[in-house]
């Protein structure tokens, strides 16, 4: 397999020809975050939180899906590519429910593990939530649509893993959702005994009901003596 030569962050490496910026800094122990990219599928590109900077480019690249070129020079973590990531961060967050410190997901949220990694306190852009009624019809999974971050994770684990095709995407702009049908609650007989969207979520947007029964048990347990 022929083999490409990069720099990233002053370091030589070698990866193979195919593979993407991510991969490469990845093998080698560089933390780049993503939000929309999972090995087990397609990149999209829909997140850009992984974006890098590329000598020679006029723009941020997305490292999750551009593949190495021979003698690349990448900087994973300028001052450009840090105040990008944070911006991106902040948008997201600007239309994201503020009940953070009460989500079930909390310390599994990989939005808000980035968030504080990158450490970003007052979000700069105005608030602007999509709010959506909790769907808990389905037996099997409840889907609190407020904590979305359009990141199409589930509509291509369900295509690409489950093969189900139960998601897609509909609507524009700031109405873009993810919808089952002609945008009616979940509730399908497919998604028993199957977690694959649900394991893919990278916030509290999906989660099995059972988990959040015992969660609500948890929290209401008072100890008496
Ligand atoms: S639980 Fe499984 S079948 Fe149901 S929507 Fe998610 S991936 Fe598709
Ligand atoms: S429900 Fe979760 S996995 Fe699906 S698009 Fe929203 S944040 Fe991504
Ligand atoms: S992780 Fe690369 S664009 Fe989302």
């Amino acid at each position: 397999m022929k083999e490409i030569a990069i720099t990233i962050n002053g370091s030589q490496m070698r990866g193979r020809y195919g593979m993407t910026i991510l991969e490469v800094a990845k093998g080698k122990g560089i933390d780049i975050p993503t939000l929309c990219h999972s090995p087990e599928l397609t990149p999209i590109g829909a997140c850009r939180i992984c974006v890098v900077e590329v000598e020679g480019s006029r723009t941020l690249v997305g490292s999750c899906h551009t593949p190495i070129t021979q003698g690349m020079v990448i900087h994973t973590h300028s001052p450009k590519v840090l105040e990008a990531r944070k911006a991106i961060v902040e948008l997201l967050l600007a239309s994201h429910p503020d009940n953070c410190l009460v989500c079930d997901k909390a310390n599994q949220c990989e939005l808000r593990k980035i968030a504080a990694d990158l450490e970003v306190g007052l979000i700069r852009f105005r608030s602007r939530k999509r709010y959506y009624p909790i769907e808990d019809i389905s037996p099997y999974i409840v889907r609190d649509l407020s904590k979305c971050i359009l990141c199409r994770r589930c509509v291509r684990a369900c295509d690409e893993i489950k093969k189900a095709g139960v998601y897609a995407m509909a609507y524009r702009g700031f109405d873009s959702k993810v919808v089952v049908d002609l945008d009616e609650p979940l509730d399908k007989d497919v998604c028993r005994d199957c977690d694959v969207c649900i394991s893919q979520c990278p916030t509290g947007a999906l989660s099995r009901p059972y988990e959040i029964a015992k969660e609500k048990k948890g929290k209401s347990l008072v100890i008496t003596g």
